[in-house]
Parts: C-alpha cells; sequence; structure tokens
C-alpha cells in the first residue's frame, strides 16, 4: 500500500502481571516506535496504540503469588508498565487498558456480532473440573507431564521447558494446581471460532498475497498454521476474570483473553478518538488505513491468523504487515522470568538512565544497542560486552565523534558561525560527500519501509563514518596552518565545515526516529527548532544558514566503563543464584518473607477480635460464606473465601482476628467489611487465629 490516508500502528498489548525485560522492549515496542516516528517527521496521519492486556489467567495467578487480588496486580503493574515506557521515550498516542469499561463494552460487542451473524459455534465438551476448589481449570491451573520432552514442569497451555504448545488433554497425570488434586472431566459449553471455514481466504491473503512483503519467518509459521489444519478455536472460558460473556446462557464465563486482547487495539483508539476528539471509525474500517502490528515470534498466529478472521468477520480492515521479531537471548541464555535471567526495563533504568542529569543520553544507548542486534530474521543476543562496544566503537566513537569534531573546528576555525559555501571550488571529496547526504534518504527511507530497522540504522552510522573520513581528508586543521600564506586557503576550509555542518544537519533528521533524545540535543547545539527534523529535509544541503551561529558543542554520549559491565554481569548471574536457591529449599521453607516495612506501617492496621454470630453460604459462589461479625462496637458483614474449608453452623460462636479498617469491597454483589485473618499450612489447610480463651468482643489485637 504506498500512501496511505493514514496509519495506526500497534504494539502488543503486554500482560500486567510483571515487569517487562529489554527482551520485550526490542520485539514490539522500540520497532514500532521507530516506525512511528519517521512517519511522523513525514507528517503522516499516524494513531500509535499500546495498553495493558489486563485478563487471561495470568493474572490471577500473579494475584495468588502476590497474595493479593487481580485488580491489586493490574493496577500495580499497569502503572509500572506504563512509567517505563515513557521512561525509555515510547511515544504511543494512547497507552489504554483492558479493564477499561469501554474495552469490555467493544469486546462484547464484537463477540455479539459475530455470533449474531452465525459465525461462532458452540460446543459441548469435557474439560477438567477440581472437585475440591469447584472449578473448572483454566489450561494454566493444570501441570502435568510434558509428551514432547518428558519434563514434569509442562503446563495445560505451553511446556515450559521446551517450549512446546499444549492442550490440556495432552498432559500425562494431569493435576489441579489449586488444590494438589487429580481434576476430573466435567461438561461443559464453549463458543468457537471455526478457522477451518477460512482457510481458503488465509491461503489467498497471506501465502499468496503476501508471500513477498511479509517476513519470511512470519509467513513459515503462517503456512505451518494452515498446512497442519485449521482448528476450531474456544473464544470463551470458564473463568470469573474477564470480559463477560454477553449471553444470559454463559453466566459465569469470559472471553478468551486472546479474543479479547487484540480488540484493545480498537477500544484503545476509540478512547484516543474521545480524548482527542477524532472519529476512530476510519482507523479501523477505511481501506485507507494501514495497520501494522509489532509483535514478538509467540503472537504471530493470534495476529495472522485469529484476528484477521475476527476482522473480517466483523468487517473491519486488515492489518497490511505483522513485522513479528524473533527472541532475544542474554549473555547466551534464554531470557526467563522464572529463573530470573533477564534485564528489566526497570533495572536499565534505574543503573543508568536514572543516574544520568537528563538520562536521554542513556535511553538512545540502549535503544541504540537493542536496534542494532534486533531480532529481526532469527533470534539474537544481547552481552553487556556488545552493550558497551556498541556504545564506545559506534555511538561514542563514530556518530559522537564526527559531530563534536564538527562543532569544535566550526568554533576553532569558523568563528562559531555557519561558514560560506564557495560552490566554485568544490573538489571531488566535496562532491562524493554531497551525493552521499543526497543518496542517504532514499536508502535508509526505502529500508524503514520494509521494516528493515537493523540495516536503516547501520546507514545512518555509516553516514557518520562517511563524515569522519571526509573531515579526516580534508584535514582543515591542517589547511588552517598556512593560512597566512595562503588566506584564500579559508575557502577550502569553509567548505569542509559547511558541509559537515550540514551533514550533522541531517544526521539529526535520520537518528531522530531511533534516538529521539539525541536528536533533541543535536537541535540545541544548532539553536533550530523541532521542524528541521521534518523528513521532507533529508537529503538537502542548506539546513542551517550562511553566518548563523550556533552554539557549543556537547557530548551526545558518554562511554560505558569497563566496571558498569562487570557489575551488570555479576548482578546477573547473582539474580539467577538468587532464584535457584531456595527453590532448592522448597520442601523446607514454608513460606517467603515479604518485604520489610516499618512500625508505621503496621501500626495502620487496625486488628480486632470478633465473634462470629452467624454464617450463610453466598449463592452461586462455592468458596465464599457471608458472615456477621460482632466486634462490640458494631456488627458488621464480612465475606470470608472460606466456604470449602468450614461449614457455616461450624464456625457460629466462635471467635476470629478481624482487619477491621480495610476499605469496603463488594463480592458478589454484597460489601464485605473487614478481613478475617486465617493461618494455611503447607497442604492449604485453613484455620483461625483467635485468642488462647475468649475475650469481649472489639478487643484489640496490637
Ligand atoms: O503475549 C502477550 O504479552 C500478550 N499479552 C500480547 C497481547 S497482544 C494483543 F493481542 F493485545
Ligand atoms: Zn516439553
Amino acid at each position: 500500500m504506498t500512501n496511505p490516508k493514514r496509519y495506526l500502528i500497534t504494539s502488543a498489548l503486554p500482560y500486567a502481571n510483571g515487569l517487562k525485560h529489554v527482551g520485550h522492549l526490542a520485539g514490539a515496542y522500540i520497532p514500532a516506535d521507530i516506525y512511528v516516528r519517521y512517519l511522523r517527521a513525514q507528517k503522516r496521519d499516524v494513531v500509535f496504540v499500546c495498553g495493558s492486556d489486563e485478563h487471561g489467567t495470568a493474572i490471577p495467578i500473579q494475584a495468588t503469588k502476590e497474595g493479593t487480588t487481580p485488580r491489586a496486580i493490574i493496577d500495580k503493574y499497569h502503572e509500572a508498565m506504563k512509567q517505563d515506557f515513557e521512561d525509555l521515550s515510547m511515544s504511543f498516542d494512547i497507552y489504554h487498558r483492558t479493564s477499561e469499561p469501554i474495552h469490555h463494552e467493544t469486546a462484547q460487542e464484537f463477540f455479539t456480532r459475530l455470533n449474531n451473524a452465525g459465525e461462532l459455534e458452540t460446543k459441548e465438551t469435557e474439560q477438567y473440573f477440581d472437585e475440591e476448589a469447584k472449578t473448572f481449570l483454566a489450561d494454566r491451573y493444570i501441570k502435568g507431564t510434558c509428551p514432547n520432552c518428558g519434563s514434569d514442569r509442562a503446563f495445560g497451555d505451553q511446556c515450559e521447558t521446551c517450549g512446546r504448545t499444549l492442550s490440556p488433554d495432552e498432559l500425562i497425570n494431569p493435576v489441579s494446581t489449586l488444590s494438589g488434586k487429580t481434576p476430573i472431566k466435567k461438561k461443559t459449553t464453549h463458543w468457537y471460532l471455526p478457522l477451518g471455514k477460512h482457510e481458503q481466504f488465509l491461503r489467498e491473503w497471506i501465502l499468496e498475497q503476501h508471500k513477498d512483503d511479509w517476513r519470511s519467518t512470519v509467513v513459515g509459521q503462517c503456512k505451518s498454521w494452515i498446512e497442519g489444519g485449521l482448528q476450531s478455536r474456544a473464544v470463551t472460558r470458564d473463568l470469573d476474570w474477564g470480559v463477560k460473556v454477553p449471553l444470559k446462557e454463559a453466566e459465569g464465563k469470559v472471553l478468551y483473553v486472546w479474543f479479547d486482547a487484540p480488540i484493545g487495539y480498537i477500544s484503545a483508539t476509540k478512547q484516543w478518538a474521545i480524548d482527542n476528539k477524532k472519529d476512530w471509525k476510519p482507523y479501523w474500517q477505511d481501506k485507507d488505513t494501514k495497520l501494522v502490528h509489532f509483535v514478538g515470534k509467540d503472537n504471530i498466529v493470534f495476529h495472522c491468523i485469529i484476528f484477521p478472521v475476527m476482522l473480517k468477520l466483523h468487517g473491519d480492515i486488515l492489518p497490511e504487515n505483522v513485522p513479528a521479531n524473533e527472541f532475544l537471548n542474554l549473555e547466551g541464555d534464554k531470557m526467563s522470568t522464572s529463573r530470573n535471567w533477564k534485564l528489566d526495563m526497570r533495572d536499565y533504568i534505574i543503573d543508568f538512565v536514572k543516574k544520568e542529569n537528563g538520562g536521554g543520553q542513556c535511553v538512545d544507548m540502549l535503544r541504540y544497542y537493542l536496534t542494532q542486534i534486533a531480532p529481526e530474521t532469527k533470534d539474537s543476543e544481547f552481552m553487556w560486552k556488545g552493550f558497551q562496544d556498541a556504545v564506545n566503537s559506534e555511538l561514542v566513537s563514530i556518530f559522537g565523534n564526527f559531530v563534536n569534531r564538527t562543532w569544535v573546528l566550526m568554533h576553532k576555525l569558523c568563528g562559531g558561525k555557519v561558514p560560506q559555501l564557495h560552490t566554485g571550488i568544490l573538489d571531488d571529496n566535496d562532491k562524493i560527500l554531497i551525493g552521499e547526504i543526497e543518496n542517504a534518504k532514499t536508502r535508509i527511507e526505502s529500508l524503514l519501509e520494509q521494516y528493515k530497522f537493523r540495516e536503516a540504522l547501520y546507514e545512518v552510522i555509516d553516514l557518520s563514518r562517511k563524515g569522519n573520513q571526509y573531515m579526516q581528508k580534508k584535514e582543515p586543521w591542517i589547511v588552517a596552518k598556512k593560512l597566512a600564506e595562503n588566506p584564500e586557503a579559508q575557502k577550502s576550509i569553509d567548505n569542509t565545515m559547511y558541509l559537515c555542518l550540514q551533514l550533522t544537519a541531517n544526521l539529526a533528521i535520520f537518528i531522530n526516529p531511533f534516538l529521539p533524545n539525541t536528536a533533541k540535543s543535536m537541535l540545541y547545539m544548532m539553536k533550530v527548532v523541532d521542524k528541521l527534523l521534518d523528513w521532507e529535509n533529508a537529503g538537502k544541503l542548506k539546513l542551517l544558514s550562511t553566518g548563523y551561529s550556533l552554539r557549543e558543542p556537547q557530548l551526545l554520549f558518554r562511554k560505558i566503563e569497563d566496571t558498569e559491565i562487570t557489575e551488570q554481569i555479576e548482578k546477573l548471574k547473582s539474580g539467577l543464584k538468587q532464584m535457584e536457591e531456595p527453590k532448592k529449599e522448597e520442601t523446607k521453607t514454608e513460606s517467603v518473607v515479604k518485604s520489610e516495612i516499618q512500625f508505621d506501617d503496621f501500626a495502620r492496621i487496625d486488628l480486632k477480635v470478633g465473634t462470629i454470630v452467624s454464617a450463610e453460604k453466598v449463592e452461586k459462589a462455592d468458596k465464599l460464606l457471608k458472615l456477621s461479625v460482632d466486634l462490640g462496637f458494631e456488627t458488621r458483614t464480612i465475606v470470608s473465601g472460606i466456604a470449602l474449608h468450614f461449614k457455616p453452623e461450624e464456625i457460629v460462636g466462635k471467635q476470629v482476628t478481624v482487619v477491621t479498617n480495610l476499605a469496603p469491597r463488594k463480592m458478589r454483589g454484597i460489601e464485605s467489611n473487614g478481613m478475617i485473618l486465617m493461618a494455611e499450612d503447607k497442604n492449604g489447610k485453613l484455620q483461625f487465629l483467635k485468642p488462647e480463651n475468649p475475650v469481649s468482643p472489639g478487643s484489640n489485637v496490637s
């Protein structure tokens, strides 16, 4: 699609279940940001959307791990990820969240339209059910032995060891992670997207139409999916966390996270349009919009097969491209959150960005290295030594050096002003450099249009390398020594410095999509406004006017010291150790101590002894009991998740410890005003915490 009217660019919505690492950044975020900044410099109509993916089993699982609620988890990680992206200069037009009502409505409308049009099928199947927890088990809640590699760390959706995608039925010896018991099979009805019906469309659209302009890794993955036989995919789940299925007969079911998450791109666009008084519809419905999804390779099938089928059925446009990246390894090993072998964006921000004044230099150093090693065609490797080399030998010694030399010499030999260009005396070296500047635009542009960001960045650095070589050949500092005997030589110096200055202005335009903070510093040194960075200025030789005085030089990049690299490598290795050691002890250690708090933090919690005066089951909630607890000064309603452990009649009259100043929370429509404290043994059995001998209700616990 050449010259579309508008662009809608998306970066995969990260799960709000933890901090994201630099592998994520290199995969779906930096490339998208480069592309968008380039489009903006071209004055295109472009909207760049992203946001947190806040549904799916990953969220409640993390909540259990952290001993808190799913809501608290998404709030915490949404804010954290948003901040990290900002700190690393991601320029989303909106960073939205899938927990917003506008998203729930959009996803429900989408489901309803497909269902009403008869495009979904329902099927009754048998699924694993945990009799003790009285719940159907999401794939992630079932553990067992992998049929592929024999590892006993396989989940119902994927084996953590060999990476194979699994279905729960394939697991050998399945066990519920909720109760540790073997689950039974129970009937349940779900809604399915019959992908098989769309095979012809997918073949034509991907394997014919896009076989040459999509990355071969992407087409290859799609081909193997299509040829492996497209199965119907369930788009609903038995779960209580997610977007409710908008049908009466689907009580207790939510949309599968992979059904609602990509719709998050649409709801984010809607919210952006509301915030900016624009119309969102053309971005998803007008054929003259170019939609591009930036993702990592594990997301290919969802963005190239499932979501496009959904979009087609819904009457929306299809992506023009899905430039998925492969994976980024770290120091010779796969990045892994569970093994703590990773570099979180946050770690880099704390160790580098926040330590510098402004931090922009360090942001750009990371953006540079991650683009230079971008896993565009195959997996690649983040090596701390490689980071140091990239910064010291390329950014500092080539790009930074050229700009710095130009500035120092311009101040020394041209009085701090842009000299004149004497066209009559241009020599071959001048003419070659002029040709290089003029041609760079087409080359870089063409690479960016093909999503070859690595090569495009190489071209930019190479242009600055050519600047250094030119300077070396022209040696204006030597020419300056002959000025006394030959004043005409000033013209040659002027030409050299004029061209180096115009090259610097061009470099600012070219580097801007990749390293926006560097481009800003260059604008400052040139004393010009943002407008200079407009792409249409690239390749021009009159960007800085003769006679215009420029600022003093500033160093664009600092060197990375050996000690910084050693520290990082040691930190990485010790991080791995910390994670591995407690694992060996797992059977002996029953609990992990939470992070330290101050006495004041503790003192804010109001604990009192109460007496349970009545208890009853909560309708349609297997785990909940509604209790009335006498606290002396009042009787409170408290909803507690203990129904699987106690019968209501057994606990009336018992004394319990209550957190009395917890904010009220609604559970199944009942407002709960407090929390009962329990002790849980390693088998998950619960007991009340109560005084040794009865005390009067309302007694303080301190
Ligand atoms: O893999 C992931 O992190 C998913 N949360 C990506 C979702 S992308 C889109 F569909 F929202
Ligand atoms: Zn396996």
